[in-house]
């Protein structure tokens, strides 16, 4: 009995700190919250239209891609099956929970390559870039296309960094 006591009150300590370990991590998690928040700032032309350049451009297409009778050769559903939705959808790639305004249509967006926005999208930290930089942004390297340009992407055609980034870049003119 003594021991049953004993083990019982462990086990609530231990649930109490998994309990709190869980949501303290919460807190700091970084969502998801969507090209259509990025365009407010980032769509002015003398600043190159980000918004516009990815929506023009072969990622923001990444999930009807998988609509098409091509995708259907590789899968039975691309647009429900977990492989394909990987590589072809943020809203799909990460843990739901942290999809906070994103949505699933947009297919591969500016968070799967910048990082989960809720944290840095605010003028405040976004001016600075050591700020936005702690706050979860990411300015992309050749490794964070490579999680996608890969050997198991099914339809590979291999992946030039310099070729690719020129294909889809979006620079801002008035920045070096
Ligand atoms: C409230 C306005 C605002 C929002 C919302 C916003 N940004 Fe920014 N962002 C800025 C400003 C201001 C800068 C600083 C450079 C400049 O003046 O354009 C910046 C800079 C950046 C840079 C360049 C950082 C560097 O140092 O080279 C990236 C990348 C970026 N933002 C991505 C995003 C993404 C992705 C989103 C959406 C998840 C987003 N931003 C949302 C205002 C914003
Ligand atoms: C989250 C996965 C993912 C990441 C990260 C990613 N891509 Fe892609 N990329 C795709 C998918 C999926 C397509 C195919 C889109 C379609 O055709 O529907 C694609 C297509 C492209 C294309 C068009 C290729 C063609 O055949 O015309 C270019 C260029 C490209 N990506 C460049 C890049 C670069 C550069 C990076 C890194 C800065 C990058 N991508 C990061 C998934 C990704
Ligand atoms: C496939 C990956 C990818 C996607 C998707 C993407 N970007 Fe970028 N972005 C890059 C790369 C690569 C750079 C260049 C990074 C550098 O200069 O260090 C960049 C640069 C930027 C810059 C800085 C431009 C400059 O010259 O100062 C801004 C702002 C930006 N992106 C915003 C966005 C926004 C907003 C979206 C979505 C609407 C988006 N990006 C989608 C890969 C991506
Ligand atoms: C490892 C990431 C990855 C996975 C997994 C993936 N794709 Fe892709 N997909 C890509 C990339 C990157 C591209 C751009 C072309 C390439 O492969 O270089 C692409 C392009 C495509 C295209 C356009 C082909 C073209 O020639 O433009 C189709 C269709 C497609 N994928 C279907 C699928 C289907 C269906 C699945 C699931 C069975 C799937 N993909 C799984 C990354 C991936």
């Amino acid at each position: 009995m003594k021991g049953y006591a004993m083990n019982f009150k462990k086990a609530l300590l231990i649930a109490c700190s998994l309990f709190l370990v869980v949501s303290l991590s919460k807190a700091q998690d970084y969502e998801y919250i969507g090209a259509a928040k990025c365009k407010m700032c980032h769509n002015k032309a003398p600043k190159g239209s980000q918004y516009d350049t990815w929506k023009a451009g072969p990622h923001a297409k990444a999930f009807e891609t998988l609509a098409t009778a091509e995708a259907k050769k590789y899968s039975a559903n691309p647009q429900t099956d977990a492989k394909c939705l990987a590589c072809h959808s943020t809203y799909h790639s990460a843990d739901e929970d942290l999809m906070y305004t994103i949505k699933a249509e947009e297919g591969v967006s500016c968070e799967s390559c910048h990082g989960p926005g809720s944290k840095y999208k605010s003028m405040a930290i976004m001016k600075s870039q050591e700020k936005s930089l702690a706050a979860g942004l990411i300015l992309p390297e050749e490794a964070v296309c490579k999680k996608c340009h890969n050997e198991k992407s099914p339809t590979f055609k291999g992946f030039n960094y310099a070729e690719y980034t020129a294909k889809i870049a979006h620079d801002d003119p008035t920045t070096e």
